[in-house]
């Protein structure tokens, strides 16, 4: 159908896994046309996410999606959460090499990525879905695909023969199986259909 869609973001990670999603879509992002996004001040995943959405769609006047995820670890009171694009300066590495040293060798490693995707569509009409991929932190980080803390993400029922996988050690389409952003987006797919943006089977 090739229909536009603005995904408001910067994170060439997310544009990618989005755009094997969403395939009969049309997706530019942050990355196309420059848009000076407002601070992420919201509480919540989906206070962000709300935020993110309803300014590009006013700005831009396309329909927008925009995701705001992180990762929640259990024993850290779901830090990094909210906050972890911005947990501590510098690169994905360092935030990850980070967590690892906050959570030392305390025994409970749940965790769980969390998603908000907002869908606003031009007239201002929004929904907001969630998605959820559960699992644990490893003791050191392995493989180098995906982003952020790919590395250090062992999802649930990733376990073979013994030997954990991050989710950095998967493929980009085993990761899109189980992702969050995923299941948010499986979540939304029946608005897109009732919004006439996608055709069921597309
Ligand atoms: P946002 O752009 O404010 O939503 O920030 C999300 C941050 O959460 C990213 O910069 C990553 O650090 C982390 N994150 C979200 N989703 C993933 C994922 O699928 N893998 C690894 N890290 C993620």
């Amino acid at each position: 159908m090739n229909t536009p869609l603005f995904l408001a973001t910067a994170n060439p990670g997310k544009a990618r896994e989005l755009r094997q999603l969403l395939p009969s879509f049309v997706i530019t992002t942050l990355e196309d046309r420059s848009l000076q996004m407002p601070e992420e001040t919201g509480e919540t995943f989906e206070a962000n996410a709300l935020i993110k959405a309803e300014y590009a769609q006013k700005v831009l006047g396309l329909p927008v999606i925009a995701d705001d995820s992180g990762l929640a670890v259990n024993a850290l009171g779901g830090a990094p959460g909210v906050r972890s694009a911005r947990y501590i300066e510098g690169t994905d590495r360092d935030r990850y090499l980070h967590l690892l040293r906050e959570l030392g060798t305390t025994a409970d490693r749940s965790a769980q990525f969390v998603c908000a995707m907002a869908f606003v569509y031009p007239g201002g009409k929004s929904v907001v879905t969630h998605g959820i991929c559960r699992g644990w932190i490893a003791h050191e980080p392995s493989g180098d695909q995906g982003f952020g803390y790919d590395p250090v993400f062992i999802p649930e029922n990733q376990v073979h023969d013994g030997e954990p996988r991050t989710m950095a050690m998967m493929s980009n389409e085993e990761k899109n199986a189980i992702s969050h952003r995923w299941d948010a987006l499986r979540a939304l797919v029946p608005y897109l259909e009732a919004f006439g943006l996608v055709s069921s089977g597309s």
